[in-house]
């Protein structure tokens, strides 16, 4: 379809070590379209990486295909920006130079992308750091600066990995509402994974939901709460009857995931 952006089709991914073979993803199939906001859930070691990493580009698949805008995914394309689960950043780098270092790569002159990366900066409540070495920062401040990078590049697509995970509440939200920010204004297409049934309900015009490994899409729920957001979206009469859907889904398989029989709602 014309507006389809990423196109999974029959997705298997196989990791082989010395000593055994591991299905991360079987057979997975996923269409997202322009303009979509899709979240995924699903229980640790589902998979949620391997599929993301596969379509930006770092994992080849085992079989089946990723297409972006119709054409298969050979390599890392600049129309993917990414944020990593673990970071990703260069060490050798100072924070500035972390985040303005797509714009170097694109050309942009010091004084023009510097500004840029000073906003992006302040709005990821970094302002101070600027000159720091990410050995000198926090794993929720090495997120950030991560974030900040993907979105001073301000790629058509988004592709985020648990963004929010290492930050403390307050800073969480105040990304959250700025990526709603950044959404509503722009034309992006994004994939984010998330632990959080709140974080996705928020944030997703759809939420996906994995299985357990070998990983496969189990549910897709177009998600229907009004826009523009924010926090106080937990208060629509229809966020309960969202919430419990998803985690009805989610709960067979977390109960299938060693060790999370006990999980509370919020978390999968
Ligand atoms: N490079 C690799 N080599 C071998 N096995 C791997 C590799 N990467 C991932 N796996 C395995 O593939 C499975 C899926 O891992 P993946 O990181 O995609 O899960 P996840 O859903 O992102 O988990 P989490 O929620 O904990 O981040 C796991 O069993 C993991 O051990
Ligand atoms: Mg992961």
């Amino acid at each position: 379809m014309a507006n389809t952006v990423i196109q999974v089709n029959d997705l298997t991914k196989i990791f082989e070590t010395k000593k055994e073979k591991v299905t991360a993803l079987q057979d997975v199939n996923l269409t997202i379209k322009n303009r979509e906001f899709v979240v995924l859930v699903g229980a640790s070691g589902c998979g949620k990486t391997t599929l993301i990493n596969t379509i930006a580009g770092f994992e080849k698949p085992t079989s089946g295909e990723v297409l972006l805008h119709g054409e298969p995914v050979t390599g890392i394309d600049p129309r993917c920006g990414m944020v990593f689960q673990q970071y990703a950043l260069f060490d050798w780098k100072t924070v500035i130079n972390n985040v303005d270092f797509g714009l170097k790569m694109k050309g942009m002159k010091l004084k023009e992308r510097r500004e840029l990366a000073q906003q992006y900066i302040d709005m990821v409540g970094l302002q101070g750091f600027e000159n720091a070495y990410p050995s000198q920062l926090s794993g929720g401040m090495k997120q950030r600066v991560s974030l900040a990078r993907t979105l001073a590049n301000n790629p058509e697509i988004m592709l985020l990995d648990e963004p929010f995970a290492a930050l403390d509440a307050m800073t969480r939200q105040v990304l959250q509402e700025e990526l709603i920010r950044i959404y509503s204004e722009s034309q992006k297409t994004i994939l984010f994974i998330t632990h959080s049934i709140d974080e996705a309900l928020l944030l997703s015009t759809r939420v996906s939901v994995m299985t357990s490994r070998p990983g496969k899409i189990k549910q897709f729920l177009e998600n229907d709460l009004p826009w523009p957001r924010d926090a106080d979206v937990q208060l629509h009469p229809r966020y309960q009857e969202l919430k419990s859907e998803v985690w009805s889904t989610v709960q067979e398989e977390v109960m299938k995931t060693a060790g999370l029989l006990g999980a509370d709602k919020d978390k999968c």
